[in-house]
């Protein structure tokens, strides 16, 4: 079997619109996947914030019926259009009510009240898609706690449909922390019977947690690396399906994230001050002056800068930053940091910036141009997660000879070659525990090879910036795992491939 239908759902896909990482995989995965020519297709919400002119959507004929179980039948538009800079379609469901809102989730820090309603629709909207598109997907590939109620709704309210007779699905989990779980009134919205409100199936503690019937119900699950997809087997890791996990770990999988190199490339790269590559470094030194200027700390060359970017959450390890902040501060370096997320830290970080002009630059809020600018202008990249499934910026970092200081956890260990004073190895510094004695440390190390082994540090870099995580490898392995779930549907049927 060459060619495969796919039907990608996703809240989240690049460009159209965006909270994390999540975005970035179901915006590029599609099109290498393409690339293999398979026959791909997205499907998401079509939030507010997404510019139908812009990207030029068509409005498809007809409405889409969409049954909410208990709650009657709702009815949605679907707009078509493509993923920028390729062919392949993406779908948008439409409907003012549950989407025509300015947040993806929440607004001003707080989740909407019906976020399982939403999800829930839009994951039964996908599957009532496919059937007026006359789509037979091979595999439904779900992602997250959003779309996790699609595998389920496969093997129930469309168990016996013969648009599905040889569909099967594949959930990915790009963060385990979120799992979707509601009070038991969504199993009203979902309307698979309360037979399915069980232990081993949907509930948890008496509510409904839909990644755990994702988790059950799908064929075969992946995680966004190998470290994570053992990890969230622990449980430290497991936010509490830690059991769940092993008992399904038969079909789960890791598989690393790529990077989009046309993106995220010093030698191509049209939002910094000059572009450079591992032949000609002159530029990233421009680029470090260019990034002090932005945050107003003195220009100087002969100091680390080190740079952080990403949602400001407890995820993101900002505790160990928080705590560690007044021993850095008393270095000879410069931080910069850019990002949003938990109150906290928002006003922590920027009182400090204020106080500490000459050391700190705080950048609170999500900007593009300036998370490309703190890729090329740093030395050194800061990403202390206290867990991370794959984490980007770190991959990024290392195509810009920007030298990731991680913890060891998640895709950030199986990404990252910890340096070694062999005078070969290494791509970046390592530290394991989560403390921010092990984070102090870390930096200090890696400062000593900055000021005192240039060549050592030169070495790390060249080593970096030759690392491709690239979609194409990525894509291969997804490929592999679609014909392991079209395999065991098949299998169960008893149908010959
Ligand atoms: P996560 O999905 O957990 O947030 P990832 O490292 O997988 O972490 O992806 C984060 C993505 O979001 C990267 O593309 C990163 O550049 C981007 N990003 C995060 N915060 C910001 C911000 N404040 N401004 C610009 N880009 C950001
Ligand atoms: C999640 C994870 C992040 C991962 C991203 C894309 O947001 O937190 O580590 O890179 O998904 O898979």
């Amino acid at each position: 079997m060459g060619k495969l239908n796919i039907f990608l759902a996703a809240s989240e896909v690049v460009p159209f619109a965006k909270s994390g990482g999540l975005a970035d995989v179901t915006g590029a995965l599609p099109k290498a996947l393409r690339a293999m020519g398979h026959d791909v297709r997205v499907v998401m919400p079509r939030y507010y914030i997404v510019d139908k002119e812009k990207y030029a959507l068509k409005r498809l004929e007809g409405s889409l019926g969409v049954p909410m179980g208990n709650l009657g039948e709702a009815w949605a538009d679907v707009y078509e259009g493509v993923l920028p800079g390729s062919d392949v379609p993406v779908y948008f469901i439409e409907h003012e009510g549950f989407f025509g809102r300015k947040g993806l989730y929440e607004e001003d820090g707080f989740s909407f009240i019906d976020n399982d309603t939403r999800f829930i629709f839009f994951s039964r909207a996908v599957m009532q898609l496919a059937k007026k598109l006359r789509f037979r997907p091979d595999v439904i590939h779900a992602n997250d706690w959003h779309t996790a109620a699609i595998p389920v709704m496969l093997n129930t309210h469309y168990a016996y449909d013969p648009d599905f007779a040889y569909t099967g699905s594949l959930l990915s989990i790009h963060n385990l922390q979120h799992q979707g779980k509601f009070y038991k009134g969504a199993m009203d919205a979902l309307g698979v019977g309360w037979s399915h409100f069980n232990a081993h199936e949907l509930e948890e503690y008496d509510g409904v947690n839909l990644l755990k019937g994702g988790i059950v119900h799908a064929d075969v699950i992946s995680t966004v690396s190998q470290k994570y997809a053992q990890e969230i087997r622990s449980h430290e890791f497991g936010w509490g399906l830690e059991g769940l996990l092993n008992i399904n770990s038969y079909k789960l999988h890791g598989i690393l994230n790529g990077v989009d190199y046309e993106e995220w490339s010093p030698s191509v790269d049209p939002f910094i001050a000059q572009q450079y590559d591992l032949g000609d470094m002159g530029g990233k030194a421009v680029c470090k002056a260019q990034l002090q200027q932005t945050f107003n700390l003195p220009q100087r060359s002969d100091i680390p800068l080190i740079g952080l970017v990403g949602r400001l959450v407890e995820q993101k390890g900002i505790e160990l930053l928080a705590h560690a902040i007044w021993r850095l501060l008393e270095m000879d370096i410069q931080i910069v940091i850019l990002g949003a997320g938990e109150k906290w830290a928002e006003h922590y970080f920027s009182d400090i910036a204020g106080k500490h002009s000459d050391k700190f630059g705080c950048y609170i809020g999500y900007r593009n141009d300036l998370a490309h600018q703190i890729e090329a202008g740093s030395d050194l990249f800061l990403m202390p997660s206290l867990f991370e499934p794959c984490g980007l910026n770190q991959i990024y970092s290392l195509r810009y000879g920007t030298l990731p200081i991680v913890r060891a956890t998640g895709g950030l260990d199986d990404t990252i070659e910890n340096y070694w004073n062999d005078q070969t190895h290494g791509t970046g510094f390592k530290f394991y525990d989560a403390t921010s004695d092990a984070l102090v440390g870390t930096l200090h190390w890696a400062l000593d090879v900055w000021h005192n082994d240039k060549e050592g540090f030169e070495r790390l870099q060249r080593n970096a910036m030759e690392k491709r995580y690239d979609w194409e490898g990525a894509a291969r392995e997804y490929d592999a795992l679609y014909r392991r779930v079209i395999q065991g549907r098949r299998g169960q049927q008893g149908v010959d491939e």
